[in-house]
């Protein structure tokens, strides 16, 4: 059977692994993925964004099952285009991938079935949202319509900051028609979980919770970032939350979803925040998580070809998706200076071990070596029992990878763990 992903980074690396396990598969391409996959995957130079040029090749390539990881494709209708040409695909439709590229129709989504989420105004003119900010309270989030390379939030903690940042998308339009529109939101606090799913537009199947990183440096502290490490299980997320969860969120979003005719097959991610008046969504995308998947797919038991066919077939009530009862740490080993600036272009070593345990997200390769190509370079993953053990093995395997200028936090789980022991 072959197989192509859509995408480049660590989370597509991480796929690419666990679908290997399956051995009805003979081949997987990656369009493009990156040269730290090479010996899992064929990379084809085809860009995440050249849906015509994907098509072709699955044509071409009688690819058997194409799996759509990133966003992009995903809102620019890879998945329309693939099924139109008889290629079964991965993923939402464009029309349903809009609950990720389009704040505005999740937020009015949440709102139209009393899905629990910030409060929140719409607005498309600085002048009213500048006006807006005069009087509302502050702490307050202000978040470009569309997407943003997960840069158009921002938690603005004073009142000039948040007007800075209407200004920032609306006048400066640094972020380009996904700044026409703005969000301006509550302020929420609480631990945050990411919660991924597998959905086939009729039922919702959780994967195990997990705790991204999002902040730079230690102690979430700096910028964000696209996530500098994850632990699952996310020990915030409990039995009887995740039942409200199911109840008041899940389901209610997938049937939402139906009501407006544009029921979502693929991976629905909820990006949720546990206040003290219960679980509410800060986000939804529509595609697995990066770096979430890197811990929560080496914890998935089922054959995952199976069950992301399962969600494309409508067959998912039937199929069994099964996670260990681990736990699973990722620290993601970045290049000094990121998100803000910073030096590509040094060369990876490592272990024959660490290739196992590695998911490549900015390398390249040349002449069989290995050089870091962008901000977060890649992860260093390990399971074990329990969350400590799995945090303590990640760090213990940090040192078997090596280039020049690597930064990583030296926190990632700590929260967690800390949790835990309370
Ligand atoms: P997003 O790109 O929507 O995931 O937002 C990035 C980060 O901003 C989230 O992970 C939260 O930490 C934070 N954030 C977003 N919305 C809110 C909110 N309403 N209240 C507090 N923090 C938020
Ligand atoms: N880790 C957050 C995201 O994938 O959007």
């Amino acid at each position: 059977m072959k197989i192509m992903v859509v995408g480049g980074g660590g989370r597509e690396h991480a796929i690419i692994k666990s679908l290997r396990k399956n051995k009805e598969i003979t081949e997987i391409y990656a369009l493009p993925g990156n040269g730290g996959m090479t010996g899992d995957a064929i990379c084809v130079n085809i860009g995440a964004k050249d849906i015509e040029a994907q098509v072709k090749f699955a044509v071409e390539n009688k690819i058997d099952y194409a799996v759509i990881a990133q966003d992009d494709p995903l809102a620019l209708g890879a998945v329309d285009a693939l099924t139109e040409v008889g290629i079964p695909a991965f993923g939402p439709c464009a029309r349903a991938a809009e609950i990720e590229s389009s704040k505005v129709f999740s937020k009015d989504l949440m709102k139209k079935y009393n899905i629990p989420t910030a409060r929140y105004e719409v607005f498309d003119n600085s002048a009213d949202a500048l006006k807006y900010l005069e009087t509302a309270e502050i702490p307050i989030v202000v978040k470009a319509d569309g997407l943003a390379l997960g840069k158009g939030v921002t938690v603005a903690m004073t009142r000039e900051e948040a007007m800075n940042a209407v200004k920032y998308a609306m006048e400066d339009k640094v972020f380009g028609a996904s700044g026409e529109k703005i969000v301006i939101e509550e302020y929420l606090e609480g631990p945050e979980v990411s919660v991924l799913s597998f959905t086939d537009g009729k039922v919702v199947k959780p994967m195990v919770s997990s705790m991204d990183h999002k902040r730079a440096h230690d102690n979430d502290e700096g910028l964000n970032t696209g996530g500098m490490g994850t632990v699952a299980p996310n020990p915030f997320y409990t039995e009887e939350i995740a039942d409200i969860c199911m109840e008041t969120i899940f389901l209610p979003t997938i049937n939402a979803m139906v009501a407006e005719g544009r029921p979502f097959k693929g991976c629905l991610y909820f990006g949720l925040m546990l206040t003290k008046n219960g679980p509410k969504v800060i986000e939804y995308n529509c595609r697995f998580g990066d770096p979430e998947t890197q811990v929560v797919l080496p914890l998935l038991e089922s054959d995952l070809l199976t069950v992301l066919k399962a969600t494309t077939d409508g067959t998912l009530a039937e199929t069994e998706v099964k996670f260990s009862d681990g736990a699973a740490c990722c620290v993601v080993m970045a290049s000094d200076g990121y998100p803000a600036s910073y030096k590509k272009g040094f060369e990876i070593t490592m272990t024959d071990a660490a290739k196992e345990f590695t998911y490549c997200a900015g390398v390249r390769e040349e002449n069989g070596k290995l050089y870091t190509n962008g901000g977060r370079v890649l992860g260093v993953i390990a399971t074990a029992d329990n969350l400590k053990d799995a945090v303590k093995k990640a760090y213990e395997r940090v040192p078997e990878v090596n280039f020049e200028n690597a930064y990583y936090r030296k926190d990632i789980g700590k929260r967690s763990l800390s949790a835990l022991e309370a």
